[in-house]
Order: C-alpha cells, then sequence, then structure tokens
C-alpha cells in the first residue's frame, strides 16, 4: 500500500495504473463504516485508492475542527487489511495552497436539511470532493448512506458536471446497540453512549409505523420526535420526511421513495441518522 502526500508525486503514480479505480475519501478516525465502503472498493474494482484528509472548509467558525480526531497510524494500520494500492495524505498546504474564490458547484440542495444548520457545509464538501476527484481519476467512488444528503449531492454534481464516475451507495454500519458509526462518536461520554440508542430505537420505531401503514408524514414525524424527546439529553435539530431523490420535504401523505433523516444534539456532539423506505413496494 502506497503512501502519497503530495498530488504531483500522484499524477506520476497514477499514470501507471489502469482498469477499474474506486475512490474512498475519508477524514480519516477510520471505523468500520469506512472500512465497509473500502471493502465494497475492493469487491467492485481492480484498484482501491483511499484519501484521508480533515478538509477544513467544510467545518464552520465554531465547530470541530481542532478537535477533530486525528489517528493516521492507526488508520494506516486498518487499511493495511485490506487490498488499497494507494491512500493519499494530502495537507493543507497541498489541497488549498490559495484561498479558493473560485465554486465550481452550487445547487439549492445545500440549503436544505444539513445545509440550514451548517450553511457552508456543503460548499466544502463539493470543493474538497471535486478536487480529490480531478486528482485520483477514479472510475468509482463510494459514500456512506450515512450521510445521505451528501451521498445525493455527489451523485447530483456528477450528473450535472459530466464527471465520468459512478458514484456507489452504501449502507449504514452500526454499533451494537445501533448507533451509527461515526468519528464524531468518540466525543460522546459514558452517560451519552449509554442513552444514544434512543436515535436507532426512534428510527425503528418510525420503520415500523410505516410497515403498519402509516401514510402520514406529520404523524411519523410526532412519533419519532416523541421518542427522542423522551430522552431529555437530546436536543433535536430537525426531524424530516423527504422524498429520497429530490430530499424535497413531504407534509402530507406519502408516497413512492422516502427518506426519514433527524439530526440531535446529545451533550455537545452533532449525530445524525436515516433510513429510506419505499412506500411503492409495501403497497404492491
Ligand atoms: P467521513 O466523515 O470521514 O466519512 C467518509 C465516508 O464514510 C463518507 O462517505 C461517509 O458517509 C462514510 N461513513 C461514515 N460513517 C459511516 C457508517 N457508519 N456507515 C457507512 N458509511 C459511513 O464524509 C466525509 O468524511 C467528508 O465529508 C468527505 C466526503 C471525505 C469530504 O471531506
Amino acid at each position: 500500500m502506497k503512501n502519497i502526500s503530495t498530488i504531483k508525486e500522484f499524477r506520476k503514480w497514477r499514470k501507471n495504473i489502469s482498469g477499474t479505480i474506486g475512490f474512498v475519501p475519508t477524514m480519516g478516525a477510520l471505523h468500520e463504516g469506512h472500512l465497509s465502503l473500502v471493502s465494497k472498493s475492493n469487491k467492485t474494482c481492480e484498484h482501491t485508492i483511499v484519501s484521508i484528509y480533515i478538509n477544513p472548509t467544510q467545518f464552520a467558525k465554531g465547530e470541530d475542527l481542532d478537535t477533530y480526531p486525528q489517528m493516521v497510524r492507526a488508520d494506516l494500520d486498518k487499511l493495511s487489511q485490506f487490498e488499497a494500492d494507494c491512500v493519499f495524505l494530502p495537507d493543507n498546504s497541498e489541497m488549498y495552497p490559495n484561498e479558493i474564490i473560485t465554486s465550481n458547484y452550487n445547487s439549492d440542495l445545500f440549503k436544505i436539511l444539513e445545509g440550514k444548520s451548517r450553511p457552508s457545509f456543503f460548499k466544502g464538501v463539493t470543493t474538497i470532493v471535486a478536487k480529490l476527484f480531478d486528482i485520483i481519476e477514479p472510475t468509482h467512488a463510494f459514500f456512506g448512506e450515512k450521510d445521505y444528503q451528501q451521498f445525493t449531492i455527489i451523485k447530483q454534481m456528477v450528473s450535472d458536471l459530466d464527471i465520468p464516475i459512478q458514484i456507489v451507495p452504501c449502507p449504514i454500519i452500526r454499533e451494537e446497540n445501533g448507533l451509527a458509526m461515526s468519528s464524531r462518536n468518540k466525543y460522546l461520554t459514558e452517560y451519552e453512549f449509554s442513552v444514544v440508542a434512543t436515535i436507532f430505537k426512534a428510527l425503528e420505531c418510525g420503520k415500523n409505523i410505516l410497515k403498519a401503514g402509516e401514510i402520514h408524514a406529520d404523524k411519523l414525524k410526532r412519533e419519532i420526535t416523541q421518542i427522542i424527546n423522551s430522552e431529555s439529553a437530546f436536543q433535536i435539530d430537525y426531524v424530516s420526511v423527504s422524498n429520497r431523490n429530490t430530499l424535497k420535504e413531504i407534509d402530507g401523505e406519502l408516497e413512492g421513495e422516502i427518506l426519514v433523516s433527524i439530526a440531535v444534539f446529545l451533550g455537545k456532539t452533532r449525530l445524525i441518522d436515516n433510513f429510506t423506505y419505499s412506500l411503492s413496494e409495501e403497497h404492491i
């Protein structure tokens, strides 16, 4: 597994690689969620390239850029158990030698859900992902459904800009208690970890309500909200029911493919989670 930290060296190395190339962009502090993407890339593509880079432009002032977990050595150890051909580990001077003044992509999808609470987040994400796509030149790129809006926006970006990369979604990997794995889970205290499963319980309950035939978005949101609020440690940012493809909020009767997504604060930690559901299948 080759470790490369400069664009110049990467491009030189990349010239000799052909065939299908899977790319897994990450910010490190790797857990089984990230590794499931690497594994899917191994199965799908002839080559796999992973990047580890904590992208400063997707953090707003006051967010956790300075405390975001960094453990490159442990990350490389974990990756050595996969068939990753190369790990790209640039630093800030490599990725942002100058202040970025050109925005390559913009979308109304930046303003909703996560974008409401984090207005500059998707501009930062699409900027770095577009730069990485241009450097890595993969045929496939793997994104977790844990960050469903991020996956949707990247899929839309490659379609809008005719970038010839297949965006592959990967299912959410969870802890035993149902908590969606995340590098930020390291911030949780023992107490917070003991109550955090309520988020998954609320989503499971939402899914069961749908299975039982509930078709009103308001009722579904109310039930989920009630369960989360039963634990006083949580502060809800949003509970949303939207169309899975357009991410447009649904207020009335539910139909088609839906995405149920939530963001909550537990202490200082902001956690997101979701599930998708097909009402059309249920009604056949
Ligand atoms: P990061 O949070 O490190 O996540 C890297 C990838 O791993 C993303 O595609 C994310 O959705 C996926 N992932 C994280 N936790 C997961 C889980 N529990 N199950 C499945 N997949 C999971 O997302 C980012 O980094 C950044 O925004 C990035 C795309 C690298 C741009 O900087």
